[in-house]
Order: structure tokens, then C-alpha cells, then sequence
């Protein structure tokens, strides 16, 4: 299966990371919202960050033109009527992306596969209210997508073989690594991530170092790029305690109950970058 045509559904931070990413890889993709000014917003972002890598010399204004010609932006979903592949980056909300597959499942060609870029909620329940649950698979991309190398490509328990090797192909042609992971709770990543980072916060909370101590011990002690609080802060707070529940929930054990301080912080509003103040302030 060739995939030509491509949607991301959603154009927040991931989606129109993701759809950036398409695009500078020489396919045509449609970056959909339901929201207007949202989809405006999306699309402005992308063509500010390819002409910043054109500024910086990593893309020629050619490849840029090329880039910018092969990205469309819609609020009408049935535009996805002649789309190989869609990849779905909605709010993490079940009831929510389980409404957006159920469309697309009526919408699609039946040959296309239909991908979700969910954190941690279960590919496999997602699948199942499609009639191609074999050709239901989890993107998980990295945040700032046009950065980050990794892919968690998620196998629901229907996904057949070919689904999955038609994503790790595409996942290698948008210059990008892939990492075959079961569809568990938190799936890889946020399954090591989050209890780190949940971690550090119970360090904050019980005393034991201050936010910018515990930044500097992971960022010089261990050579991560961000300490787990700035990192914290960079992903969201809110959506940080949300998959520390999915864990917990999941797995049913007490290694993966949010800590204290975070449910608190989420509480207040303080949700770290985008709100202005989480661990750090960013007025
Ligand atoms: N979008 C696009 N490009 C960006 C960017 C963004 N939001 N932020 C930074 N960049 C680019 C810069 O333009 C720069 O590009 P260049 O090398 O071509 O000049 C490059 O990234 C490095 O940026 P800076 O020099 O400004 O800053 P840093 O060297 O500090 O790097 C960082 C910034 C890449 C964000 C780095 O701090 C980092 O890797 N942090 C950790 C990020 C991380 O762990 N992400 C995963 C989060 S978890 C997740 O996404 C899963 C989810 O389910 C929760």
C-alpha cells in the first residue's frame, strides 16, 4: 500500500508539529480542525518554523516552497475522503477520539489506515469501534515533533502486521526512528518518563532538594537536555498527573500514585508553561 494523502486531525502543538513534519518530507498532508482560528493558527506556526529552518540554512527556500505547496489546511473532515492515512492528535479524551474514528471510519477509503497520536489511552478500545480495527495503530510522536526522533508506534492487539509495517516505513521516510511497542498503559515512554517525573516532584515536595536543585542534578548528573521539572512544565502539568492516572488506574499499583504537589499545582491553574507559572514562572 502506497500512502499519497494524508490528514492530521488536530492543530495544536502535536498536530501541527506533526503535519510540519509530513510536509518537509515531501508529502501532501491536510492539517484539520474543527476550530477556525485554531487551524489559522496551526498553519501560520508551521510556515514561521520552516522559514526559521530556512533562516538558520538547514532548508532551501525551493524545499520550503515545496513544503508550504504540499500543506493544506480544512475544518471539514470529510476531506478525508481520499486520504491513505490519518493521523488523529485531538484532546486526550476517549469520548472524544472515539467520535473523531468513528467518523473517519465512514469518511476514509477502505484501505486507509487511521493512526492515533494518543499519550496513553488504549489503542486497542479505540480500534474496536471501527470496522478496520486491523488498520487502527498508535503514532506517538515526541514533543517538539519537528525535533524528537522517536516514534512509539503503538500495535493494538487487532493490528494486523501490514498496518504496522506500512507505519514503520513511513515512520523511517519521515527521517525519524521507530520503536515497536504493546499497547500497556503508557505504552513505553510515558510508562519511564512519568514516574521520573512524578519522582522528582515527591523530591520537591518531601524536601529533599529544591526545583532547581533537582533540575541540576538530572541535567549535570545525568546529561538529560531538561531537568524533570522544566521538562514537567514544558509538557503540561495537567497532562502529566492525567497519565500518572492512566498508570496508576491501569496497573493498579501504588508506585504510580500521582504525587501530592502535582494534583495540587493542577488545582491551582498553575500548569506550568502554557499557563504561565507551573514549577517555574514564565511571565
Ligand atoms: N519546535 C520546533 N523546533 C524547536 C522547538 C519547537 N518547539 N524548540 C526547539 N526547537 C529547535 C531549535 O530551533 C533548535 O534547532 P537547531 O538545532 O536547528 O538550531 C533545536 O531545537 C535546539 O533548540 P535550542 O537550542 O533552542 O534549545 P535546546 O538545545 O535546549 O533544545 C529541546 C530544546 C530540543 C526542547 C531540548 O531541551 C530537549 O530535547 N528537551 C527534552 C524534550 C523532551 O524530553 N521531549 C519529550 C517530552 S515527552 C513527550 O513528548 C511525550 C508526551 O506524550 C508527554
Amino acid at each position: 500500500m502506497s500512502v499519497n494523502q494524508v490528514m492530521v486531525i488536530g492543530a495544536g502543538q502535536m498536530g501541527a508539529g506533526i503535519a510540519q513534519v509530513f510536509a518537509q518530507s515531501g508529502l501532501k498532508v491536510k492539517l484539520n480542525d474543527m476550530n477556525e482560528e485554531a487551524l489559522n493558527k496551526g498553519i501560520t506556526g508551521i510556515e514561521k518554523r520552516l522559514q526559521r529552518v530556512v533562516d538558520k540554512g538547514k532548508l532551501t527556500a525551493d524545499e520550503q516552497a515545496k513544503a508550504n505547496e504540499l500543506l493544506s489546511g480544512t475544518t471539514d473532515l470529510n476531506d478525508a475522503s481520499d486520504c491513505d492515512l490519518v493521523i488523529e492528535a485531538v484532546v486526550e479524551n476517549m469520548d472524544v477520539k472515539t467520535k473523531v474514528f468513528q467518523s473517519l471510519d465512514e469518511i476514509t477509503p477502505a484501505h486507509a489506515i487511521l493512526a492515533s497520536n494518543t499519550s496513553s489511552l488504549p489503542i486497542t478500545e479505540i480500534a474496536a469501534v471501527t470496522k478496520r480495527p486491523s488498520q487502527v495503530i498508535g503514532m506517538h510522536f515526541m514533543n517538539p515533533v519537528p525535533v524528537m526522533k522517536l516514534v512509539e508506534i503503538i500495535r493494538a492487539i487487532q493490528t494486523s502486521d501490514e498496518t504496522y509495517q506500512v507505519i514503520e516505513e513511513m515512520t523511517k521516510k519521515l527521517n525519524k526512528a521507530p520503536v515497536e511497542v504493546n499497547d500497556l498503559p503508557g505504552f513505553a515512554a510515558n510508562r519511564i518518563l512519568m514516574p521520573m517525573i512524578n519522582e522528582a516532584i515527591f523530591a520537591v515536595h518531601e524536601g529533599v532538594a529544591s526545583v532547581e536543585d533537582v533540575d541540576t542534578v538530572m541535567k549535570l548528573g545525568m546529561n538529560h537536555p531538561m531537568g524533570p521539572l522544566t521538562l514537567a512544565d514544558f509538557i503540561g502539568l495537567d497532562t502529566c498527573l492525567y497519565i500518572m492516572e492512566v498508570l496508576h488506574d491501569g496497573f493498579g499499583d501504588s508506585k504510580y500514585r500521582p504525587c501530592p504537589l502535582l494534583r495540587q499545582y493542577v488545582k491551582a491553574g498553575w500548569l506550568g508553561k502554557k499557563s504561565g507559572r507551573g514549577f517555574y514562572s514564565y511571565e
